[in-house]
């Protein structure tokens, strides 16, 4: 019969190999017992989005992860697909699996309370990411000036063109940023329409900010006048679908469109003229701070850049708004392109670069 490695060689090798294990088993003894040594376990933070499709949350997760992970904690992400039920089942296994925090991007601003009552009650703390979770006990809100996103993009159009027929495209009613758009537009456009300036042809939203339903509403607007002036659609792949129904009656270029995003497809358009303008809300320190903020909150320690109060229909909401920024042709490469979040190559692939 063959002996063991340890009891098959001579004695002061065995010696020495029953001394080494006794160390190792008193070191690994010594470290579970040691409160540092567990305390040093890395934070699990729970990362649920409503959506990986659209390009621009690809950058957030990214640029969240890798803060997340700088800062010496590990992220698992999932993406609902507009899904709520998902979205709650998501929250519940990862809270199964012991995550510290949880990250959301609401699909729905209402029901996502569900996930901030179900996580408190197991002491989970929880950050509402981009959009707002309402009607609940939420622990930080992180997103930029929303409101401000709409009036820039209604102060886009009216500068350029104050008189005429407007469309109205909102997002995903489900989604509170929709609402605080529209309500921004309004602020810039409700002057214009009580003074006879300015005609709303149609006001639509489009349901879960799908570019085909954008193109239907403006298509269905197109059977019944082509004299638009401009269409007021709250992102760039809403204004894809707009631009697409305008194209088929060959006014792509001719009617001024807004957008928002800064999303590649969206900034090729606005260089090329199909766009007018987009807005580019950097998304690099919109997830770099949700990650600190994170681990701020899992050390219980104060998050120093909370220096809002934003209310969700039931408190007060610690929260951090970052700035917008507007850009157009002539501000594409000092901006989108100079911060580095789109390539220069890519966004002026099918037209030279202006001077
Ligand atoms: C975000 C926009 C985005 C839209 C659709 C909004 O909540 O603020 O940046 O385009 O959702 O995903």
């Amino acid at each position: 019969m063959r002996l063991p490695f340890m009891f098959a060689c001579p004695g002061r090798i065995r010696l020495f190999l029953t001394f080494s294990c006794c160390v190792f088993i008193t070191t690994c003894f010594l470290s579970s017992c040691n409160p540092d040594v567990v305390a040093k376990k890395r934070p699990k933070i729970g990362l649920l989005m409503e959506t990986l499709k659209e390009e621009r949350w690809q950058h957030d997760r990214d640029f969240f992860v890798a803060k997340a992970e700088s800062l010496g904690a590990d992220v698992e992400v999932a993406a609902c697909n507009n899904d709520d039920n998902l979205q709650i089942a998501q929250a519940e296994n990862m809270m199964a699996k012991g995550v510290d925090i949880l990250v959301v991007v609401p699909h729905n601003g209402e029901i996502c309370a569900t996930i901030v009552n179900k996580a408190h009650a197991q002491g989970i703390r929880v950050i509402a990411y981009d959009r707002m979770i309402r009607n609940c006990d939420l622990d930080l809100y992180v997103s930029f000036d929303n409101e401000r996103v709409g009036e820039m993009q209604a102060e886009y159009l009216t500068n350029r063109i104050p008189v005429g027929n407007y469309i109205l495209i909102g997002g995903a009613k489900t989604d509170n940023n929709a609402l605080l758009f529209r309500k921004g537009q309004m602020n810039v456009l409700q002057p214009f329409i009580d003074s006879g300036k300015i005609r709303i042809i149609t006001d639509q939203w489009a349901t879960d900010w799908q570019a085909s339903e954008a193109m239907k509403h403006v298509e269905n607007a197109l059977t019944k006048t082509t004299d638009i002036q401009a269409v007021v659609a709250s992102n760039d792949g809403t204004a894809g679908g707009v631009i697409q129904a305008l194209s088929e009656k060959g006014l792509a270029g001719k009617v001024l469109v807004s957008g928002q995003d800064a999303d590649i497809a969206g900034c090729q358009r606005v260089v090329e003229g199909t766009q007018s303008m987009t807005i580019y809300k950097p998304i690099q320190p919109l997830a770099e701070t949700a990650a600190e903020a994170s681990m701020q909150i899992i050390n219980d320690q104060v998050v120093e850049k909370a220096l809002k109060a934003i209310n969700n229909g039931k408190i007060d909401v610690p929260s951090i708004l970052l700035d917008p920024v507007a850009v157009d042709k002539n501000n594409m490469m000092e901006t989108v392109i100079a911060s580095g979040y789109q390539k220069k190559e890519e966004v002026y692939k099918n037209v030279p670069v202006e001077k």
